[in-house]
């Protein structure tokens, strides 16, 4: 499996922008869906094309036009974060939802609610922002999976070293695309220095 850090400078700036506790929920989403933009076209870079004839106003010539069906699939609630973005760049994305969330003592998410699109051929991009045990993320790729998923990709804002570890064991074929790979949990499993709980910056529940 790989991982892929995104290198934009842009995506650096953003996640600053992210991680900073003076950032007010307005912003936080802006940012969120500026980074997120980033990080769908790192993911989507291998989408399959296929030759078409245009005409130009000055000549006809052969380029390319998408040729491969995409799913987005959020994880509830924080990823609903990342999916504005991906309508604005394909805006024919079929779209699924997985809930999960994680009980704040023992941090094991539990499933409450699942609809997914038809997903054999397709590129599933599964979106969470937060990659921390990757409890979340092993379990709803599994679920991506006994749908039928065959090409699934994993998009996270932040990644820590030990999720990464359970996604790659659990599912070691699942590329995972991230704006950083960062030190390590907290006891409570939370990321450091990460930025906090995303789904409450997201939402304004703190
Ligand atoms: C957060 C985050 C991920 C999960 C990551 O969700 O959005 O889904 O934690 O943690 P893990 O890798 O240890 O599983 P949370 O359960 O807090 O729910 P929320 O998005 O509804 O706030
Ligand atoms: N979920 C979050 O929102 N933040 C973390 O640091 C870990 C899990």
């Amino acid at each position: 499996m790989s991982l892929n850090v995104c290198e934009h400078p842009l995506a650096r700036h953003l996640l600053t922008q992210l991680r900073n506790v003076e950032t007010t929920p307005d912003r936080f989403r802006h940012a969120a869906r500026q980074l997120s933009e980033i990080l769908l076209l790192d993911a989507t870079a291998d989408l399959r094309l296929r030759e078409v004839e245009v005409q130009t106003p000055v000549e006809p010539c052969t380029d390319a036009a998408l040729d491969q069906g995409l799913a987005v699939v959020p994880v509830l609630r924080a990823g609903l974060s990342m999916l504005e973005s991906a309508l604005q760049l394909f805006p024919d994305v079929a779209v699924g939802y997985i809930g999960l969330e994680r009980n704040e003592n023992t941090a094991i998410a539990h499933s409450y609610y699942c609809k997914l699109p038809k997903l054999p051929g397709r590129m599933t991009l599964c979106l969470d922002p937060m990659l921390a045990t990757g409890g979340s993320a092993v379990q709803a790729i599994h679920v991506l999976k006994a749908n039928g998923a065959d090409q699934i990709k994993m998009v996270s804002v932040i990644a820590a070293p030990e999720g990464v570890a359970a996604l790659q064991e659990a599912h070691p074929e699942v590329p995972i695309f991230t704006a950083s790979l960062d030190r390590e949990l907290n006891d409570k499993k939370y990321i450091m220095p990460g930025l906090g709980d995303f789904g409450d910056r997201l939402f304004g529940t703190l």
